[in-house]
């Protein structure tokens, strides 16, 4: 398969849309619109096609994941506050039939000790925190390399 077909998606939970509005020292000063055109610039510059999505509620996150299904090559997940305790977002990405890299902008392994559990993390092709907005960047290689 050439890059230029991949599709991924990039899905973000709860609270991600209020970035620019949060702990700049843990998330930095992007907002969602301006972290998601970055996410697709770099998915151009790759030939990788991204579709995002972002929800505060549980069971839309779970039926937008049940959709892609057979639809996307991978994607890049970052569950905010339910990496730590949504085992029903565990249980849909289960279902996604593709490889997906977790994502955190903070560096989880530094912050207070929930943090440090991802209830998605043993299903996760790959895992990156701490790195802010280049996380995703290193999200799209991670994919390129699992998709090559
Ligand atoms: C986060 C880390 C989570 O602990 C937190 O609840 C978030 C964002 C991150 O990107 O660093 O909302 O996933």
């Amino acid at each position: 398969m050439s890059t230029a077909d991949l599709r991924v998606a990039l899905l973000h939970g709860p609270n991600i849309n209020m970035l620019g509005r949060r702990p700049s020292e843990h998330y930095g000063t992007l907002t969602l619109p301006e972290l998601e055109a970055r996410v697709r610039g770099w998915g151009e510059e790759r030939g990788i096609r991204v579709g995002c999505f972002q929800s505060n509620d549980v069971g839309s996150f779970l039926s937008h994941v049940h959709g892609l299904s057979g639809i996307v090559d991978a994607a890049i997940v970052n569950p905010g506050a339910w990496t730590h305790y949504e085992w029903s977002i565990r249980d849909a990405l289960e279902t996604l039939g593709a490889p997906f890299v977790e994502v955190h902008l903070s560096d989880v392994e530094a912050r207070e000790p929930h943090r440090r559990i991802s209830v998605v993390r043993d299903l996760a092709a790959r895992a990156i925190w701490g790195r802010g907005p280049e996380g995703y960047r290193d999200a799209l290689d991670a994919i390129l390399e699992i998709s090559a």
